[in-house]
Formats: structure tokens, sequence, C-alpha cells
């Protein structure tokens, strides 16, 4: 006897255990969404994934570093001479390109994520060669518009989604 002649045709039976097992695996996967799609955050958590904050306090020159989703952000507002320092830097030879205005909403305001770029420090403000921000971990220096100048971080310090809710409040996220 062959292999060819134990063969057998698909019975009436052997079409109900497909039949079933398609329904059967239909069914779990119909019982199985609403608990996946219970794991997605609503719009509550969603909501709390942005922070608002009061930044009429914060004078010339000053800063504030927030919690932003479990990292930090400096919120500085910069004084004239910042900004002109800022702009005029634009021409140098910067290892991340970036305009100063393409970093900024309101030239007064700069926000950005207080994570080093390089392997994720907290840089500290004022301090460095230029003015902003440098990074004890391995030398990382940051100018006042938070762009990488000097040290082995790769990129700017990256700028969070913001808006102006009013001129008092400030939302990230
Ligand atoms: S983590 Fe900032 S320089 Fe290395």
């Amino acid at each position: 006897m062959t292999n060819k002649t134990k063969e057998k045709k698909p019975t009436r039976r052997d079409f109900l255990y497909i039949t079933t097992a398609v329904f059967g695996a239909t069914g779990a996967a119909a019982v199985a969404w609403p608990l996946i799609d219970q794991l997605n955050p609503d719009a509550s958590v969603s909501a709390l994934s942005s922070v608002e904050t009061d930044i009429s306090s914060i004078p010339e020159g000053g800063s504030l570093k927030i919690a932003w989703r479990g990292k930090p952000v400096f919120i500085r507002r910069r004084t004239k001479e910042e900004i002109e320092i800022a702009e005029k830097e634009d021409n140098e030879n910067l290892p991340d390109p970036q305009n100063d205005a393409d970093r900024v909403k309101n030239k007064e305001w700069l926000v950005v994520v207080g994570v080093c770029t390089h392997l994720g420090c907290i840089p500290i403000a004022d301090k460095g060669d230029f003015g902003g921000w440098f990074c004890p971990c391995h030398g990382s220096h940051y100018d006042i518009s938070g762009r990488i100048r000097k040290g082995p971080a790769p990129t700017n310090l990256e700028v969070p989604p913001y808006e102006f809710v009013n001129e008092n409040i400030i939302k990230i996220g």
C-alpha cells in the first residue's frame, strides 16, 4: 500500500472540526480584543502626559525645571543679550546645525528636555563654555539655545512639544 492510497478525502466530520476551530479562534479574538483595548491609555491618562506650568514668576535670565513624562524639562526665560548671542551663533560651526529661531516659539522662552543627548545625564544650568548647560558626565557643553557646542553629545537638547496656553501658562506635551 502506498502513501497515496492511505490519504483520505475530507469527510463531513473534518469539515465540522475545521469550521469549529475557525469560529473558536474568532471568538477568542473577540474576547481578547476588549482586554487588549483596556491596556491602551484612555483620554484621562493621555491628559496626564501633558503638564501645565505657571511661568509668570520666572525672572529674566532665570529658569525652571519641571518633570514631564519622567524627564526633566528646562524652561529658560532668556535675556535680550542671551537671545542676541543665540541668534548670532547660528553662524558658528555647530555640530548639529540648527538656527535658534527654529528651536523656540517665543524668543524669550527656551524649552528643552534636560537630558544630555550623549548618554542621558542631566546637564547643569549656567555652566560650561557657551553660557547654557554643561553635562558633567563626559563634558558636553550646550549653548543658550540648548545646542551642543563641544563634547561627545551628538545632537542638541531636544525641544519637546509645547504651547503657550496664555502669557503665564505653558503646556508641555
Ligand atoms: S552623558 Fe552627557 S556628556 Fe556623556
